[in-house]
């Protein structure tokens, strides 16, 4: 077994491949192999040998007619057994840990910490310092948003990358960044950092040497001497932010060409239809895994591949390519895992975790935006009927792999529900979303939240901005200082995330969630930020709160500690392993969200009421069998749960769960 997944053509080496691996071995891997030590030698032949058919065949169906074929694959198996060499001696051993663990990300007591670095300590050395928070927390994984050198601002948060292989130096430099991962490894924290993969800065060297002239350069990106395809692929695409940064291409005087922008026009998108581009991206990936990075975020990856008459999202061709960085990996730096940054679609999101001839190829986890949305719509609506449909006519994440499941993130809140599950449950999809826009701009009747719609346009489309808090009302009931709605909304909080913490996959807190930070006010003072409101929902880590989270009757403390209770129920609880199969069930109560998982013979069963009301479940709904008459607890209080009759009554937004087979 290789990171989880089941080996495949192990043994069955197609002919024609057979020879290309031969070939390869004779003219590019063992002559740069000279002078390695034996054994290291025999265990890349011996991964090479495994995973060089998940490498080779995507890049034969990417690239098979293309002039540059064999040398960028020369070049690209030459990259990994150079990036391989480099490994530190200690990374091989995580390598070789990992082999034996794969499901590292997967278990029970995983759990994660999203942050920026400078918002939360300032810097990277100064990152180190307060570990002990993240300690606190039972935090196993650390996701620290784009760290490395950006163009100047604005740069979309750091995904304008000007190098790949330098730290912003405002938050310190690479050495900075070896040595947090070495201490977080020690502390037991797995890192996350962002490849920003669809595009560069046009402050990045490729981007500037097409600006000098260089035709190679220039064939890294998309470029047009005229509007005349532009104006064909705008027919089918989709703005990203039509009110900041509208259509996709940018005229760019200095080249005399339109340029491929997909979201700012100083984000030139890469062209995945050069193999050079996959293989340099190969070599940027590798390089930052030697760093100790995990966890590789693939940023925006739905993007990379562009059909004229599609959205030019989620192609095909998408996952040859990561599939094909995927084998890279597995080859030389196989500890590190492949997160899917792919917000799209329900049924288009699950092939990034490899469906069908890429099962076991591709990423090990995947955002669970559907999840996300649906956490807030069935909050806004206080009904779960639309969620148990949507949730369960998705297919299940795939052996190995695993969802992120989260509650906020740094971006907006992208209303991405289906129009068919919508009317599945008598809805209408646009009236629904529309809802949910002003509900969260807090503009809807009895709406408690106070956010922002995001890039509205003229017909009121929009996505939504705002932090948990805020989004949950926690700063309206502040703000009018009503303590019956702090109550309500720590409780909206902590219900959310009690559905993320036991939904099935690698739970992820995002900075300030744990302490209720609200919508930072500042965000449109800063002119590099004006215009792009995702920036209140990004706040600067509050320190004096932090420390209220240990004074008791604080919003920071019960928050702190009904999030501590929950990782704790979480690592206590053998069915919250994400390879525990997750049942969506109807619970007979419109307000009340059923789901079970299960897991040699462990069961648990979860109950989450949306409603600012009392709900009652009656014990007789087959799926609380063997659950109900065992009791159970509301994780996220102190409490226990109580049967009355045959009915279990949850309080308002209670969440609560039961275990099989013993009293909890
Ligand atoms: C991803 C990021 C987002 C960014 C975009 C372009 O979606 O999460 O913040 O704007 O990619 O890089």
């Amino acid at each position: 077994m290789l990171s989880g997944r089941p080996m495949q053509n192990v043994l069955v080496m197609r002919p024609a491949v057979r020879r290309a691996f031969e070939r390869a071995v004779r003219q590019d891997v063992e002559p740069a192999l000279d002078g390695r030590p034996g054994p290291e030698r025999d265990a890349l032949l011996t991964r090479l040998e495994r995973s060089f058919t998940e490498l080779y065949e995507p890049f034969l169906a990417l690239y098979g007619g293309h002039p540059r074929f064999e040398p960028e694959l020369r070049a690209l198996l030459g990259a990994v057994v150079a990036a391989d060499g480099a490994r530190p001696a200690q990374l091989h051993r995580l390598d070789h840990e990992r082999e034996i663990t794969p499901d590292w990300h997967e278990r029970e007591h995983a759990l994660g910490y999203v942050a920026y670095v400078d918002r939360f300590a300032g810097t990277l050395p100064a990152l180190r310092e307060r570990l002990a928070h993240l300690h606190d927390l039972g935090v196993s994984y650390l996701h620290l948003m784009p760290l490395l050198r950006a163009r100047p601002e604005p740069n979309d948060g750091g995904y304008a990358v000007a190098d790949y292989g330098a730290v912003e130096p405002a938050l310190g430099t690479m050495d900075d960044l070896r040595a947090l991962a070495a201490d977080l490894r020690t502390a037991g924290i797995a890192l996350c950092v962002d490849v920003v993969l669809n595009h560069t800065a046009r402050e990045h060297a490729w981007a500037q040497a097409a600006l000098g002239g260089d035709p190679d350069a220039l064939a890294f990106y998309r470029t047009y001497p005229d509007r005349t395809e532009p104006d064909a692929y705008e027919r089918t695409l989709r703005d990203v932010f039509p009110a900041t940064a509208p259509g996709n291409f940018t005229w760019v005087p200095e080249l005399g060409r339109w340029v491929w922008t997909t979201f700012n026009p100083w984000q030139w998108d890469l062209d995945y239809a050069n193999p050079a581009v996959l293989r340099a991206m190969a070599e940027v990936m590798l390089a930052l895994a030697n760093q100790g990075v995990d966890v590789l975020r693939l940023d925006a990856v739905p993007f990379l591949w562009k059909r004229l008459g599609t959205s030019c999202q989620n192609q095909p061709e998408v996952h040859d390519v990561v599939q094909c960085l995927r084998a890279a990996f597995r080859i030389a730096a196989p500890a590190v895992a492949f997160k899917a940054e792919a917000i799209v679609a329900p049924r288009e999101l699950v092939a990034y975790l490899g469906a069908g001839r890429h099962e076991g190829k591709e990423c090990d986890l995947a955002y669970h935006n559907s999840l996300m949305v649906l956490l807030w719509s069935s909050l806004a609506s206080t009904k779960v009927t639309l969620m148990t449909h949507a949730l369960r006519s998705m297919p299940a994440a795939p052996p190995g792999t695993s969802w992120v499941t989260y509650v906020r993130c740094h971006d907006d809140i992208g209303w991405a529900i289906a129009d068919e599950d919508a009317a599945a449950v008598g809805e209408d999809g646009a009236l629904h979303r529309r809802f949910l826009v002003d509900f969260y701009a807090g503009r809807f009747p009895g709406s408690f939240a106070r956010g922002a719609p995001f890039q509205e346009d003229a017909a009121g489309d929009a996505r939504t901005s705002g932090t948990a808090a805020s989004l949950a009302g926690l700063e309206d009931a502040l703000a009018r200082g009503d303590e019956a709605a702090v109550d309500l909304a720590v409780r909206r909080l902590l219900l959310l995330y009690g559905v993320a913490f036991s939904f099935g996959g690698l739970p992820l807190v995002y900075m300030g969630d744990e302490l209720g930070l609200l919508n930072e006010r500042e965000w449109a003072g800063d002119p590099a930020h004006a215009g792009d409101n995702r920036w209140m929902h990004r706040p600067t880590m509050d320190w004096d709160a932090a420390a209220r989270r240990h004074e008791p009757g604080t919003v920071e403390a019960r928050l702190w500690a009904g999030l501590v209770r929950l990782a704790h129920a979480r690592r206590g609880t053998r069915a919250m392993h994400a390879a525990a199969r997750t049942e969506v069930f109807a619970t007979g109560n419109e307000h009340v969200l059923g789901l079970w998982r299960r897991r040699a013979g462990h069961g648990v069963l979860v109950l989450a009421n949306f409603a600012a009301t009392p709900q009652r479940v009656h014990a007789t709904v087959p799926e609380l069998h063997g659950f109900a008459a065992t009791g159970g607890e509301l994780v996220a209080e102190d409490r226990r749960l109580e049967l009355e009759g045959d009915e279990l009554v949850l309080e308002p937004y209670a969440l609560a769960w039961l275990r099989e087979g013993r009293r909890a």
